[in-house]
This record gives structure tokens, C-alpha cells and sequence, in this order.
């Protein structure tokens, strides 16, 4: 769906609220689409206003600006455009506002606010450009619940900005010609998790997908499946693979610690080939694992590919291993990448992972309600020494 197409359904209210979340939660728009132009000293540009419903495209002030609003009768629906956002929640008493959420979304993210919630909206960088849409509007205007004699107790410390150090990897080795990072093939333990375990038809989601390789894979095994990840120059191949190869994928921009706007029991499967090593924070991986969980209906599968040891050893990427000097986070290595006719040497910095064992795995997905039902570990030429677990939510 386009943009267009978007705001007709906004104007038609033979359209419920719930569908045009849904749209907001399962499409990608871009800020590119709409051709209004939001100046810098512009805050607000109204693109449709109705009886019920109200959608704008709003500059986010940054971290230090604005105050918690109240959102008045109506939910409100905030999808990401440009940059990031932190979203904080509250409660207040009398005397106090305690912060009692605070998470970064990035482009393509949608975040819901409820009535009657007590949220700030400001930009994690310089600049942050959202789409907000007013549903059931009764008062769509925000209200201001304190004045600036409140003291705010809002710990404005960054938070780890490394997720989406990918987004920027890949497209340097676009830039340098290559068509893809990885190869166009699936990861092999995703073939035998497959063949051994999975019914046709299954809805199933690829958490951390980068190019598609295993989405694809599994719409053409006769899947239904949603590809999920932060990288939208890895996200815009998968999608190009999927038209060329005239597969019905969905390809969502979302962050898959918090997965949000997924609903509960809605898969049957969900893979994590190769992207909870690149959580090393624990409380994430935790989140994560417990997002998965929740999204997952009883008897779901939960297929993870994890480092094991030794990173960057076995990667097709590292054909030197010996040579490449220590795996540092930040430090910049050449990785050997598949461009037309051969493979190119692009230099790239590393970005944070873990290492896990296959028992401390095991522990980990244990924690978070899980039953470890087989092991399908092998070298692969992704992710060098990976331990391959398959796990079920009882
Ligand atoms: C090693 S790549 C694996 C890609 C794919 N699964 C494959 O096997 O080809 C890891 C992927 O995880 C994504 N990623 C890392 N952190 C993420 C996060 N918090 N949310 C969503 N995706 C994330 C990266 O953008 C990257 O595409």
C-alpha cells in the first residue's frame, strides 16, 4: 500500500480503527511519499483531518525539550519517518513523575499510545520526523499535565545505539558493489529444521532476516512469513528478491527486542539465524527472548542460530582468521564480500556481540519458558562456530 492509498483509508470510515493500525503496523511508508514539506521551524503539518480522525507529520523536539503529555480520549498511532525517537512513559502522583518506560524506535517503527497514558516523544539525535494518526478522535488535542515548575526524574543518558550499526555496513558494501552481503542461499539448518518439523501453511517469523534469504526460502516451502529487521537497506533486497522472485513476503522494519505491535500466539515458528549474538546486553536479550515467546502460539517453534566462540572464525567473510587480529567492537576489519565476477575486500568496523555456549543457551531460552528439543548445530560459512538449538514453547 502506498501512501496515497494510506490516507484515502483514514477518510473512509467504513474503515475501522483497527484496520488502519494494522496497515500502519505491516506496511513501510517513506517520507519521500508525502509530498508536503516540513520545514525545520515547522512543528506540525496536518495531511488529513476528519469527524473521527486526524493523521500529521510532526518534528519530534529533541531529548531535552518538551514535557510529558497526557493523550487525551483517542489512541494515537506514531510510525517513525526519519531518525529515531525515545518514547518514554510515566506515572504521576501529586509531587512526582516516575519514568516508568523509555525505548528508542527507529524508522519504519510503529508505537502505540493509549488513552489516557502520560508519554514524552523526543528526538534520540538531531532530528526525527513522525507520522502520527489520531484514531476515534473525540479531542485529538494533547494535554499538558504539568508546568515547568514539575521537576522531571528522566534519566536522559544515550541508550546503545549499536543495533543499527548493520544498517550502515550494508550499505557500505552496496556503495562497493556488492548485490548482497550474504549469500542468496538459505542457512542449512533452516532446511532441516524444515523437512524435520514444519507443517506446510505455518505462519512463521525471521527475526533479524537482513536480505531474506530464509524468508524467501520458507514462502517458497509454502510459509507464510513476516521478515523482521532494523536494517532498511537490508530490508529494500529482501523486498527486490521477493518482487523478482514473486513471493508474497512481508518485510517489517522493526526492532526484534521489543517486536512491537506483533500480536501474542500469532506464529507458529520463529527463527533467529544469526542476530541474537548481535544482543550482547543482557536485559535486551532477555526481552527478546521473552517478546518470542509471547508471539509465539503453544507448541511454537523457536529455531536460533548463536555463536558459539571464537567470532569471526569459520565467517566466509573472514577467510584469514589468523590475520584478522582481535575482535574488538569498533575496530575495523576487511572482510572478503561477493561482488560481480569475485569477491572484494571492504573494510568495516565491527559491531557488539556475544559469544554463548550451547549450554548457557540452552540456560538462557530455559529462562524464558522455553524447552530445548534438539540441536542442530554445525559450522556454517555465516557465522562461523554456531551452535544451532531448536526450542519449543511448551
Ligand atoms: C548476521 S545478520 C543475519 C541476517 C540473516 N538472518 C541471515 O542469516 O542472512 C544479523 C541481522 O540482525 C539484524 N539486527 C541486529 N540487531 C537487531 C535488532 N535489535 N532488531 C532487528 N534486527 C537486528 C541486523 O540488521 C542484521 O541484518
Amino acid at each position: 500500500m502506498n501512501f496515497h492509498q494510506f490516507i484515502d483509508l483514514i477518510a473512509n470510515h467504513n474503515v475501522t480503527d483497527e484496520q488502519i493500525e494494522n496497515e500502519l503496523c505491516e506496511n513501510h511508508f517513506y517520507l519521500t511519499d508525502i509530498q508536503e514539506d516540513l520545514a525545520d521551524d515547522v512543528d506540525e503539518i496536518i495531511l488529513i483531518e476528519t469527524k473521527r480522525r486526524k493523521c500529521s507529520v510532526i518534528h519530534a523536539k529533541s531529548g531535552t525539550q518538551g514535557f510529558p503529555c497526557v493523550q487525551t480520549g483517542t489512541k494515537k498511532v506514531l510510525y517513525i519517518l526519519q531518525g529515531k525517537i525515545q518514547y518514554s512513559e510515566y506515572v504521576c502522583d501529586a509531587f512526582t513523575l516516575t519514568n516508568t518506560k523509555k525505548e528508542i524506535a527507529s524508522v519504519g517503527e510503529v508505537i502505540i499510545v493509549n488513552p489516557g497514558v502520560i508519554h514524552k516523544v523526543a528526538a534520540y539525535d538531531a532530528k526525527a520526523i513522525v507520522l502520527t494518526v489520531s484514531l476515534s478522535n473525540v479531542d485529538y488535542d494533547d494535554t499538558r499535565i504539568f508546568n515547568h515548575s514539575f521537576k522531571i526524574f528522566e534519566d536522559n543518558s544515550k541508550l546503545p545505539d549499536y543495533y543499527y550499526g548493520y544498517d550502515e555496513r550494508y550499505q557500505k558494501v552496496y556503495a562497493e558493489g556488492a548485490d548482497l552481503w550474504e549469500t542468496d542461499q538459505p542457512n542449512e539448518p533452516l532446511i532441516q529444521f524444515v523437512e524435520r518439523y514444519l507443517v506446510e501453511g505455518k505462519r512463521v517469523i525471521d527475526l533479524g532476516c537482513g536480505e531474506g534469504r530464509d524468508s524467501v526460502y520458507l514462502v517458497s516451502q509454502g510459509y507464510d512469513v513476516y521478515g523482521v529487521d532494523v536494517s532498511r537497506a537490508a530490508l529494500e533486497k529482501a523486498r527486490m528478491r521477493a518482487r523478482q522472485l514473486n513471493l508474497n513476503c512481508k518485510f517489517i522494519e522493526r526492532d526484534v527486542v521489543y517486536l512491537r505491535n506483533i500480536k501474542n500466539e500469532s506464529f507458529d515458528a520463529a527463527i533467529n539465524m544469526g542476530c541474537l549474538h548481535m544482543m550482547p546486553d543482557p536485559v535486551h536479550r532477555k526481552q527478546h527472548l521473552e517478546r518470542v515467546f509471547q508471539i509465539l502460539k503453544p507448541g511454537g517453534y523457536f529455531l536460533v542460530a548463536h555463536c558459539r566462540g571464537e567470532w569471526l572464525k569459520g565467517f566466509f567473510s573472514v577467510p584469514n582468521y589468523e590475520e584478522a587480529g582481535p575482535a574488538v567492537p569498533g575496530r575495523i576489519i576487511n572482510r572478503r564480500i561477493r561482488v560481480k565476477g569475485g569477491t572484494k575486500m571492504i573494510p568495516l568496523p565491527l559491531v557488539p556481540f556475544k559469544e554463548s555456549s550451547e549450554e548457557e543457551l540452552k540456560r538462557e531460552l530455559a529462562a524464558s519458558g522455553f524447552k530445548v528439543v534438539d540441536s542442530l548445530s554445525e559450522n556454517t560459512d555465516a557465522f562461523g562456530n554456531t551452535a544451532v538449538l531448536l526450542a519449543q514453547k511448551p
